[in-house]
Order: structure tokens, then sequence, then C-alpha cells
């Protein structure tokens, strides 16, 4: 949903974020306007006490977007120009905008069609002297194949930054995603899991790693003694106090919020079994997927008319997410044909985003379900004509 969107005709939205019982966010907020401190306080510090504990972790460092939070673990990391750094091609733009904002070189993997996700086989064919990282990305919440890219990059001497933007609560191999990589990054953004407005968070059990990342976010000052002294130039990456409280009223039952996540991905995918043209993302064996959106694959039918037809409908859909070597910026600087990556490509065109979000009901997914079917069956007719 764009900000500011018109939603009047809008029945069912694609995602809304949920909050429950308001009561103990509503006495945090007042009580952050109260004490008139709005940034970075201890409501920052206590909402990065409770993402570490559930992540198992010992530390996490807030930010102010996922987008943020996976900049400066390029910075932290010390990417820099002339560095490669391996890259789905399938995903959110800014999982490559952030290796060419530090002036590196994102290459690309095509990703597999049933996962959406990357492959260690693709991975290894495209490292080079130059390559520093590889970011898998755990996309819509599916967990990325981690074992054998673990392999890979530790064989090849590489850093991993899991893009776990979506997969707050996905488990591989009964490891939390984003704790197995070097650094993993998460996203706050609405459509996510849990919502802070804008925000996001890094985790990394690297000790050194903590401290360059709580500096870069904070304009890259240092405490020295009673103030703060330069280290580095930094960014001003802070979340707020007022989104800090927003993210700690939801973790407390982020379990729940993911099994009634799990529950309604399992009622759809029951209901589009009788939708032959509709394949559902597959997990990797031994996975917990937390499903931060449900995105089928249409297959051989273009995305754009069924979601321009489910609108008129009053039911909000989306793309899945984007084909980077097809987007401008990619294909002008490095002249990539659709073709290069074909599965992102596939994926860009067929790919659906249904409405999914915690409080949603399972009347509404029957209603999603009985109107996708009737309009695939209206544009096979039309097609057809
Ligand atoms: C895979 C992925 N990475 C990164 C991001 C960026 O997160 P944010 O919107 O919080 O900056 C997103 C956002 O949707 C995403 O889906």
């Amino acid at each position: 949903m764009v900000q500011g969107q018109d939603l009047s005709r809008v029945k069912i939205r694609l995602s809304k974020p949920y909050f429950g019982d308001k009561q103990n966010l509503m006495t945090m907020i007042k009580d952050i306007l109260e004490r008139g401190f709005l940034v970075q306080g201890n409501y920052v510090a206590q909402f990065e006490k409770r993402v570490a504990e559930y992540l198992g972790v010992k530390q996490a460092v807030a930010v102010s977007s996922g987008t943020a939070a996976l900049h400066i673990a390029l910075v932290a990391l010390g990417i820099e120009p002339g560095d490669e750094v391996i890259v789905p091609a399938y995903t959110f733009p800014a999982t490559a905008n952030v290796v060419e904002l530090v002036g590196g070189e994102p290459v690309f993997v095509d990703i597999d069609l049933n996962t959406y996700d990357i492959q260690a086989d693709h991975i290894t064919k495209v490292i080079s002297p130059r390559t520093k990282a590889i970011i898998p990305v755990h996309l819509f919440g599916n967990p990325s194949d981690m074992d054998p890219i673990m392999e890979v990059a530790r064989a090849c001497g590489l850093a991993v930054v899991e893009d776990a933007a979506g997969a707050l609560g996905s488990e591989y191999k009964r490891e939390k995603c984003g704790t197995i990589g070097t650094l993993g990054c998460f996203s706050f953004h609405p459509r996510k899991i849990i919502t802070t407005g804008e925000g996001g968070m890094v985790i990394t059990k690297d000790d050194l790693l903590v401290e360059s990342l709580r500096r870069l976010r904070n304009h890259g000052m240092k405490a020295a003694g009673p103030v703060l002294d330069l280290v580095t130039p930094g960014f001003n990456y802070r979340l707020s106090e007022t989104g800090a409280a927003l993210g700690m009223s939801q973790v407390n039952d982020l379990q729940d919020r993911i099994r009634g996540r799990q529950k309604l991905a399992g009622y759809y995918k029951n209901l589009l079994e009788q939708i032959p043209e509709v394949s559902v993302q597959r997990a990797p064996a031994d996975a917990t997927v937390a499903w931060q959106a449900f995105v089928v694959r249409l297959r051989e039918r273009e995305n754009g008319p069924i979601i321009k037809r489910l609108k008129e409908k009053g039911i909000e859909t989306t793309i899945g997410t984007y084909a980077l070597h097809v987007l401008k910026y990619y294909q002008n600087k490095y002249h990539f044909l659709p073709s290069d990556y074909p599965n992102a490509a596939i994926l860009f065109t067929e790919c659906l985003a249904l409405p999914f979000y915690n409080g949603m009901s399972m009347e509404m997914i029957d209603e999603i379900v009985k109107a996708l079917k009737e309009t695939l069956d209206e544009n096979q007719t039309s097609e057809g004509k």
C-alpha cells in the first residue's frame, strides 16, 4: 500500500499492523511524551534487549529501517569500492542498493522457483577474487538453505549478511534466521511481522562489529568520558522512542503472532489446492516459516491484470517483489537482459502477494480465494479471445 493511497474502495487490505490490546502501548507512549525524550533512549534499549533475548544473542542494534540495518552492516564489514557482494536477483531493491551505496558491485544470482531463495551452487559460480560477502535473503520469511551457503562462505573467507528483513522468528534447522551468518538484518516496516513504523535491527555475535554498528548509527560518535567524540563519519540511523514502544508492545506475543500467521498460511494453502495454476512458496527441509507475506505464483499468468481486477473487487494485492536486473538503474548500469536471471524474471511477472496479516479472518481468506479463482477464470477467457 502506497502511503496516502485512497482506501475507500478497498474491502480487504493487503496488510494491516496488528497491535492487539493497546493499553500497555498507550501507557508507554504517554510516558515518552511526558518525559519528552523522543529518540534512542530507554525504550530503544529495552526493545533491543527483548529482540536480542528472543533471538538468543547478547546484543542487538536498533536502527531507523531495514535498509539502514543492511547499510551499516556493509560499512561495518569494511565493504568498499571495487568489492563484490553476492545478492539474489529477486528481492527488494534495498538488498542490492546498499552495496551500490558503499561503492561496491552487487553480483546477482538467480533464485529457486520453488523457495524463491538463492542456493549455494549458484553462488559458487560467481565468486571472484573481489568477492567479499554474500547477502542471502530469507524472502517473505522463508529461510534460505543456510548450511551450504555458510560452507561456501567459510571455504572462501566471505562474510555473510543475512537479509532477514521479513524473517523475524523464522528458523532454519532450529536456528533463528539472522543469527546464522556474520550479521543479521531485520526490518520493522508496517508490512513486517512486528512494526515500529519505520525501523530495523542489526545483530551479530561479534563484539567489535557491535561497537562499530553502534557508532555508525549515531553519526560515528563514541563516548569519550562525559562527552561524545567523533571516531568516523557515520549516519543518523537512530530509532525513535515511540517506534521502540510500538515494537515493545508487539514483541512479547511474537510466538502467538507467528502461530497465527502459520494458521492463516495453512488455511490459504488448503483452499488454493483447488486452483491448479497457483503454486505456493516452498520452505527448505527442517525450516519454520514465520510468513511475513503470503506470495503465490500464478503459473504462466501475468500478475498485473489480476492485481487490477482484484482491486476492482475490493481486494488489495501486489507483486511479490522485484527482479532487480530488469529495473532501470541496474539494467542501464550493467546492461542486463531479462534472460540473464530467468527465474527472477518469471517470479517478478507471475508472483502475487495476497492479503496477509495478524487479525484477518478465515472468512476473508475464503472470499479472497474465491475472487482469485473467478478472476483467473475470467482472465483465461479474455486471453483466449
Ligand atoms: C528483503 C528486504 N530487504 C530489505 C528491506 C528494506 O527494509 P525497510 O523497508 O525497513 O528499509 C525490505 C523491505 O521491505 C525487504 O523486503
